[in-house]
């Protein structure tokens, strides 16, 4: 096991924001301060920080980055959508930038236009410290599936790195190796930007986590083996509906889940549950650039003229999904009914 912590995929430090450069990951540990609102709209964009709650916790502080003092209403407006525009699917995003600009409109109409920057600032830690406690209450409320010399499966990366600390899907398993349970994961390799190879295995691999990575084509044959107790994955975008967008290849494994009876969980905090989304068709899927899939790594793998469609995320429908561990605990179908009660008493993460 190697005892090095890992890094804080988002840090406010003496007023300045750093990331990790995930892009970098795992060769490469390198942590950048952004001192422009278009370096953080930039590091978004390029998956320098990614996972849904982190880029929602970096836009956050993103919005404050480079002002001084105090800020109008309307500028704060700008700097609102332009974050938002970075990324589309993760709901995330939006929830956190605009949830400070809430917190500023209701503040400007009590007392002046001219919000200052530190009020703005301390909502942002809210949300980034609020983040960190609905990983470890997922991570309490995922343990009693983790049994003791069970074998899991993720995709992508839903870790600590995804996150302020912990991880939405990765959680329970942190936890459970916490209380010495004895377990192990399979990861996806997760094509084409393979953040199950670069991230998950680097941070379960540090953790002392015991796990395998595989080429995301061999999930079926390993599930036919016998060899796949249950599958936890995270979310980017949760319908009211529980239709649940995530990595593209969710949908996949969860139709296999399907297949072969093995329960399929998702986990994610209640602010990735968007309620004015009635169900998945409307969740919009980002696509990347061709690039992503004509290379691997750094090698050019396909003729550079190869047509490519390169969506980032699909949309897994409720029916195949167990249930959603928020930090509230696990709510399974009927996801309409049962989602919206969450909201009914946590009236801090309502959208
Ligand atoms: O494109 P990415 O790497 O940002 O995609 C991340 C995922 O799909 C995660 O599973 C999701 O954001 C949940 S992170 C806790």
């Amino acid at each position: 096991m190697n005892s090095k912590p890992l890094p804080k995929s988002v840090l406010w430090q003496d007023d300045k924001l750093y990331l990790l450069d995930q892009t970098k990951l795992p060769h490469v540990e390198e942590i950048f301060c952004c001192e422009r609102i278009e370096s953080v709209h930039e590091a978004i964009c390029a998956l320098r920080v990614r996972g849904a709650p982190a880029i929602g916790i970096a836009a956050a502080y993103g919005l404050v980055v480079g002002l001084t003092e105090h800020v109008s209403l309307s500028a704060l407006r700008e700097r609102v959508d332009y974050l938002v525009g970075a990324r589309p699917t993760a709901v995330n995003l939006a929830w956190a930038v605009e949830r400070v600009y809430r917190y500023a409109a209701a503040w400007a109409e009590k007392h002046d236009d001219q919000i200052p920057v530190a009020l703005l600032c301390d909502e942002a830690k809210l949300i980034h410290s609020e983040d960190a406690a609905s990983c470890r209450n997922i991570g309490l409320h995922g343990l009693p599936l983790i049994t003791a010399n069970s074998n899991w499966l993720t995709h992508c990366n839903a870790g600590a790195l995804a996150v302020s600390e912990l991880g939405t899907a990765l959680a329970p398993f942190y936890t459970a190796a916490d209380a010495g349970v004895q377990f192990h994961v399979y990861v996806d390799e997760t094509r084409p930007l393979l953040q199950g190879a670069r991230l998950t295995s680097f941070e379960l691999g540090r953790a002392g986590i015991l796990n395998t990575l595989i080429c995301d084509n061999a999930a079926a044959h390993v599930m036919s083996l016998g060899k796949v107790d249950g599958v936890i994955v995270g979310a980017d975008r949760i319908a009211a509906n529980g239709d649940v967008a995530n990595k593209i290849g969710t949908l996949g494994l969860a139709i296999l889940c399907g297949y072969y009876d093995i329960p399929f969980y998702v986990a994610a905090p209640t602010s990735t549950i968007d309620l004015d989304t009635t169900d998945g068709k409307q969740i919009l899927i980002e696509e990347r650039s061709a690039h992503e899939v004509t290379t691997f790594g750094a090698a050019q793998v396909a003729s550079l003229d190869t047509k490519v469609f390169n969506p980032a995320f699909d949309v897994t429908p409720s029916h195949l999904v167990k249930g959603i561990i928020t930090e509230q605990g696990m709510t399974t179908a009927p996801f309409e009914q049962n989602l919206g009660r969450l909201f009914d008493v946590n009236s801090s993460t309502t959208h």
